[in-house]
């Protein structure tokens, strides 16, 4: 009865009350039963908002990954094509592999020394800004750094990387709740686009390596086996999309909550050691992922109720990150809080394999930000968020300071 009450009235992720706010939402359901069977857009899945739970799911082996993009569809086929090799939509021993492969080129020390490239393009982007008095963060700072990292990263050219606004756009609405047969199909028209760009990219890389994760991809090898064409194209893909659009809502999503709170901005601004601990808060308070979904492959009993084979499960980390069992007061924006054990990076087999890279990203961007431009200030009572369920993330961010030379 009560399920139905939430199911009927409240919980519809495609209103504006949810686009704008959807925590009052996860509240609701959470309160009504944390894993609970409903209906929502045209499915029906289980939705899982309480903590615990959550976290038991992502690390237990009886729920997979699945593709859910149908094979046969000719318009969507390329994008099956590519999901079907790509390492975020695969299980062990499958997932294991890719897994091991990638983490031989993509290391923590790669990360490392990326940092002063980071740094000078934050501050590079700052400085086209800071003579006009105002900026759109997110199509002018949030948006650029992630996709020069990244793009960087790889050894994609310079020229190419407006395009992958777009590209990246259209395949991000194909993994959302949100998805319509027309965003599969643009999605499908993309991948096409996609794969033959990496293809030709991959085989000049083969002729002629240079120092760059494209390069490390194609020689990374584990007794004796390597990624083959497919795999690599789809691991090029995953890193771009993955590496861009969540870090950007991050960077994006964390100006908003500090701007909004103007004491948490303050003392960030005044103690710049507490970035670490903001950045982990702004994960847990905004998560860019709002869910990932997964199968189970069994019968398993959880929560109190029992998810049948095949069923459909979607683990709402962004609720599970505002669990009151687990997070004090989870409304409130502590940047100092600790402990924090937040899922927003998810947990198990298939963790972020990019955090290292999303964090650091962030920090530099938001610490330079914050002491370059003190007086900045929200130039909006009302943020634009755009219409996806599984991310949260703002069309723009109108910001204006003090102009200086
Ligand atoms: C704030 C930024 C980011 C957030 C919130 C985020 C979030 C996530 C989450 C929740 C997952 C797990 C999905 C699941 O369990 O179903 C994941 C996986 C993944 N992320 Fe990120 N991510 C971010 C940045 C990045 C970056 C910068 C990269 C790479 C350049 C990246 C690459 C990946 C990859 C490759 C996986 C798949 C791992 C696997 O399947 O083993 N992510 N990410």
């Amino acid at each position: 009865m009560v399920e139905n009450i939430v199911q009927a009235s409240r919980f519809n992720p495609l209103s504006p009350e949810f686009r704008t706010n959807p925590y009052p939402f996860y509240d609701a359901l959470r309160a009504a039963a944390p894993v609970h069977w409903m209906s929502s857009i045209d499915q029906e899945a289980w939705f899982v908002t309480s903590y615990k739970e959550a976290f038991s799911i992502l690390k237990d082996c009886r729920f997979e990954k699945r593709m859910r993009i149908p094979e046969t569809s000719e318009a969507y086929g390329p994008l099956a094509h590519i999901q079907k090799n790509m390492m975020l939509f695969k299980n062990p021993p499958d997932h294991t592999r890719l897994r091991m492969l990638v983490s031989k080129a993509f290391t923590p020390h790669m990360i490392e020394r990326l940092y002063p490239y980071i740094e000078e393009t934050v501050n590079e982007l700052l400085h086209k800004a800071q003579h006009t008095g105002k900026m759109e963060l997110i199509s002018e700072f949030a948006f650029p750094l992630p996709v020069i990292v990244i793009t960087k990263m790889l050894g994609i050219p310079v020229d190419d990387r407006d395009q992958f606004r777009e590209w990246a756009n259209v395949l991000i609405r194909t993994i959302d709740l949100s998805r319509t047969d027309e965003s599969l199909e643009q999605g499908g028209e993309v991948a096409r686009n996609l794969v033959g760009y990496f293809h030709s990219l991959i085989g000049q890389r083969r002729q002629h390596p240079q120092n760059d994760l494209m390069s490390q991809l194609i020689q990374a090898e584990e007794e004796g086996d390597r990624l083959n064409e497919d795999e690599l194209v789809a691991m090029c893909i995953l890193l771009l999309v993955a590496g861009h659009e969540t870090t950007m809502n991050l960077i994006g999503n964390g100006m908003l909550s500090l701007l909004q709170h103007p004491q948490q901005c303050e003392k960030l601004r005044e103690n710049p050691a507490l970035i670490s601990t903001a950045i982990e808060e702004i994960l847990r308070y905004e998560s860019p992922t709002q869910m990932t979904v997964r199968f189970a492959t069994e019968d398993v009993e959880i929560g109190g109720k029992v998810i049948r084979k095949g069923q459909q499960v979607y683990i709402v980390l962004g609720a599970a990150n505002r669990d009151p069992e687990v997070f004090s007061d989870p409304d409130q924006l502590d940047i100092t809080r600790t402990p924090n054990h937040h899922l927003a990076f998810g947990t198990g087999i298939h963790f972020c394999l990019g955090a290292p890279l999303a964090r650091l990203e962030a920090e530099i961007a938001i610490r330079t930000l914050l002491q370059r431009v003190p007086t900045l200030k929200l130039d909006t009572n009302i943020p634009q968020w755009r219409g996806l369920i599984g991310f949260r993330s703002l069309h723009a961010l109108p910001v204006s300071f003090e102009k200086t030379r």
